[in-house]
């Protein structure tokens, strides 16, 4: 298969994706800046995997410093995680969202088409799919106005990436995240909380844990079951795997573009989530019901038939285990 070059590759997805392709004896180059993590990860995932890899402390959009990369090592494929995404900071900060996503994927492909990179793989969104009714939901769903700058990076970076592709020999997997939680079965990796949570998982465990006073469920009245949101929490293992399935068919199959929805394919209401949290780890969570998030989607979960079949690969993981290992995790952190 050749080296791979994971961008943002100590981030939360990035570090579980590093652990699985080095569990498959694939040769992994990451880059990271560290802007949201720490070189302590580096460490952890090769006590994980038993190996160690060359890592470089890089921003994506030095294209210089970056092309250095791709002239000392033989990279065949990319997965390209690095990027911000905080939904409310970037309709805070739109501009440092697109100068950071935009200008960081114009970057390395700069990089791709200079040094004739076979693959790339792409951290897409189901935020592509905007506020829509329908689930559960295909790829074939049209591409809306996005409801954040966070979302038009996802749409923008993902139509580059489709006319680059079209020019070039390069192969383009766009794979699309519905809600990624959980960490790793060894607590040695999982997503480090920087400031107040915005996302339900982090808010729970970091409740659980006494940092946060009470979870503030946003919304009870919902055209739901339960009144609250639905959405398709997916473990990061399971995503993690995905991109290694993603890589390996990128090398084997003859094509420009492909997309995929990553999910389980079940939806599961936030509700759900805080009483499965509190059975699975034996405890109460302190929460309220509060008034709708601007910017909330009532229910999405996918449809991830096309990944099922054409990538040979499937969602295993359990809420129940989602909720435990980010509870796991959670307790291996100081405030
Ligand atoms: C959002 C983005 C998604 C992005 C993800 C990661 C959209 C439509 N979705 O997902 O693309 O990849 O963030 O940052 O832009 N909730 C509470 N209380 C809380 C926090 C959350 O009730 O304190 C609820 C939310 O209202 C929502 C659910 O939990 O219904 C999940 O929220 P969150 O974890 O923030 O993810 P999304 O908004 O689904």
């Amino acid at each position: 298969m050749g080296k791979i070059l994971v961008t943002g590759g100590l981030g939360y997805i990035g570090c579980h994706t590093t652990v699985e392709l080095l569990g498959k004896g694939i040769e992994v180059v990451v880059v990271d800046n560290l802007s949201n993590t720490t070189i302590d990860v580096k460490n952890r995932i090769e006590k994980i995997a038993g190996k160690s890899f060359p890592f470089y402390e890089i921003d994506v959009c030095n294209t210089e410093k970056l092309k250095e990369v791709f002239a000392s090592e033989n990279i065949t494929g990319i997965i390209h995680f690095a990027a911000f995404k905080a939904v409310g900071e970037s309709v805070e900060n739109p501009i440092l969202y697109y100068r950071n996503n935009i200008e960081g994927l114009i970057s390395l492909l700069e990089c791709v088409k200079e040094y004739n990179v076979p693959n790339i793989v792409f951290s897409s969104s189901c935020t592509v799919y905007g506020d829509t009714k329908e689930s559960p939901i295909t790829e074939e769903h049209p591409i809306v106005q996005a409801i954040s700058p966070y979302g038009t990076t996802k749409i923008v970076g993902e139509q580059i990436l489709f006319d680059f592709a079209n020019v070039s020999s390069t192969k383009v997997v766009s794979l699309r995240y519905f809600n990624p939680v959980g960490a790793h079965s060894s607590s040695l990796i999982g997503e480090l909380p920087i400031g107040i949570p915005n996302n339900l998982i982090p808010y729970v465990t970091q409740t659980a844990a006494g940092i946060r006073e009470k979870l503030t469920i946003f919304g009870n009245d919902y055209n739901t079951p339960d009144g609250t949101n639905i959405r398709d929490f997916i473990h990061v293992v399971d995503l993690a795997k995905a991109h290694v399935k993603a890589i390996d068919f990128a090398d084997n199959h003859s094509f420009k573009v492909e997309v995929f929805n990553l999910g389980t394919g079940k939806g599961t209401s936030v509700s759900e989530v805080v009483d499965t949290f509190e059975k699975v780890n034996s405890l109460s969570l302190n929460h309220i019901y509060g008034p709708r998030r601007a910017g909330d989607v009532e229910q999405i979960w996918a449809d991830a038939t096309k990944a099922n079949e054409i990538l040979g690969w499937k969602a295993e993981i359990s809420l129940e285990e989602m909720l435990r290992t980010a509870w796991d995790w959670q307790q291996t952190l100081k405030d």
